[in-house]
């Protein structure tokens, strides 16, 4: 696949196949979230790699409860996280080395931030290049603690995202893409 395809043809994939992910496709996506830009080039990552079944359980069951306690989410909702978790093959989770940061206030932390997210963006595209779907999941920032918990994750790093990877169940929906997007040389 060339690098306009990759791209272009990049979608979120939520339904899953049980055919597992080898650890040498996982490795590559992988080196393509580590490959890329980081502010002052901190390369503040970690990123937690689970594809055992017990642990994708546990996890999915604490974070189905957090959500039921905290009121944000029905019973039906969180359910749905709970099979959301435990139907992937293989979750990342993205994570930021607080430690890594160049200087401790707010804007290197906004920075951290968004090197994360060129990480992750990195590897969903190289996830399609290999011919697996994904799709980016913000539930993190709403259980670090439980992820910090049942990963065993220091205390200055912070879950970021996860990114759910396995071969497609489907083909996704139609996007239409926003336009009057771009402005040249003047908003
Ligand atoms: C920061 C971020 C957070 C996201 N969080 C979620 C999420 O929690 N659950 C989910 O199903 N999709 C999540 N997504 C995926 C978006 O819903 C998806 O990218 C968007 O609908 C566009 O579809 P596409 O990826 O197929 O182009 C997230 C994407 C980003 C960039």
């Amino acid at each position: 696949m060339d690098c306009n395809d990759a791209i272009f043809s990049r979608r979120s994939v939520r339904k899953f196949t049980n055919q597992a992910v080898d650890n040498v496709s996982i490795q590559k996506i992988l080196i393509a979230g580590a490959s890329a830009p980081s502010a002052h080039n901190e390369q503040p990552w970690h990123f937690i790699v689970l594809n055992n079944e017990t642990i994708k359980k546990r996890l999915a069951q604490d974070m189905m409860n957090a959500y039921i306690a905290s009121g944000k989410a029905d019973e039906q909702r969180a359910v749905r996280s709970y099979n959301m978790t435990v139907n992937t093959p293989v979750i990342i989770v993205g994570c930021l080395d607080m430690e890594q940061l160049k200087y401790q206030n707010e804007l290197e932390y906004k920075m951290g931030i968004q090197s994360l997210a060129a990480a992750a963006e990195n590897m969903l595209i190289a996830a399609n290049c290999l011919g697996l779907g994904s799709y980016w999941r913000a539930a993190p920032w709403v259980t670090a603690n439980i992820i910090r918990n049942v990963l065993g994750v220091p205390d200055y790093v912070e879950p970021q995202w996860m990114l759910h990877v396995g071969f497609a169940a489907g083909e996704p929906g139609r996007k239409i893409m926003r336009n009057g997007i771009d402005h040249w040389n003047h908003w």
